[in-house]
């Protein structure tokens, strides 16, 4: 029965192969397989390998161009890049308009000037009841604060004021500069031997107010100052500055 079938269907290969080459309008050709019927209840495939590659054909004609895609995120930024060289100087700029006139200036206050010197042209014997020690020439007076009948300087402007005086030996003599009463500063001279003509000086700055009092004199006893047209006593004094 296997037998009978595999001769029958070597049989209808052969056939098969037989109207292809002859009959070809019978045969349904297709790649690599043929079919044929041959009963109505019997249908034959025969199924052949596949042959050998063909030629490459030629290239197809190029394809319509593709719609663009969409566009990306945009990117993070770059790093600054390095400072450029400078640029070159711009030209001079246009004048500006005149300012607004200012305010009339004010002069600044003239200093007020007080500064006196007076001298003694005579020596000057005191006891205990003399001790004012006054000078008969006044060689500047600014101000008129020295008072040449009493021998004081009145103060008149407040302020910080220079005084000094001086002394000469004629024997011995003590004398103060006194404000309002009260010992400043002093000199005290005291020949040994005879020998005469020792001078000395003493000076103070003080604090006045309107209607303090500065002025020379001599310790309570019985002393003498020398003096001659050479003005060797003196008191001097000016205002430092107003306060
Ligand atoms: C054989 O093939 C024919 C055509 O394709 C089909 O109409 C018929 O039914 C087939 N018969 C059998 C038994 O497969
Ligand atoms: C003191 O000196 C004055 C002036 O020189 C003189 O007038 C007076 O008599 C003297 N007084 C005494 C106590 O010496
Ligand atoms: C000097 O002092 C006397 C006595 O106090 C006074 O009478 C006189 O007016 C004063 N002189 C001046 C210039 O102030």
């Amino acid at each position: 029965m296997v037998r009978a079938r595999v001769l029958f269907a070597v049989l209808v290969l052969l056939g098969c192969w037989m109207l292809q080459t002859t009959s070809a309008h019978e045969v349904q050709l297709e790649e690599a397989s043929c079919s044929k019927q041959f009963r109505s209840d019997v249908n034959i495939t025969v199924v052949a390998g596949p042959g050998p590659a063909g030629q490459k054909g030629d290239m197809g004609p190029r394809g319509h161009k593709g719609t663009p895609g969409e566009r990306g995120e945009t990117g993070a930024p770059g790093e600054q890049g390095p400072v450029g060289p400078t640029g070159e100087k711009g030209d001079t700029g246009e004048l500006g308009p005149a300012g607004e006139t200012g305010t009339p200036g004010v002069s600044p206050p003239v200093p007020t000037l007080v500064a006196f010197s007076v001298a003694r042209t005579t020596g000057l014997t005191t006891n205990w009841s003399k001790k004012q020690v006054t000078y008969d020439d006044v060689l500047s007076n600014e101000g008129g604060a020295y008072n040449m009948t009493t021998g004081k300087f009145v103060t008149k402007v407040g302020g910080v004021y220079f005084f000094t005086f001086t002394g000469k030996t004629s024997g011995e003599y003590m004398i103060h500069l006194k404000k309002n009463g009260k010992i400043m500063v002093s000199i005290r001279e005291k020949i040994r031997d005879l020998v005469d003509n020792q001078a000395s000086s003493n000076s103070a700055i003080l604090e006045l107010d309107v209607g303090d009092e500065v002025w020379v004199e001599v310790f309570p006893g019985a002393y003498s100052l020398h003096s001659n047209d050479g003005r060797f006593l003196t008191f001097s004094g000016f205002l430092i500055s107003q306060m």
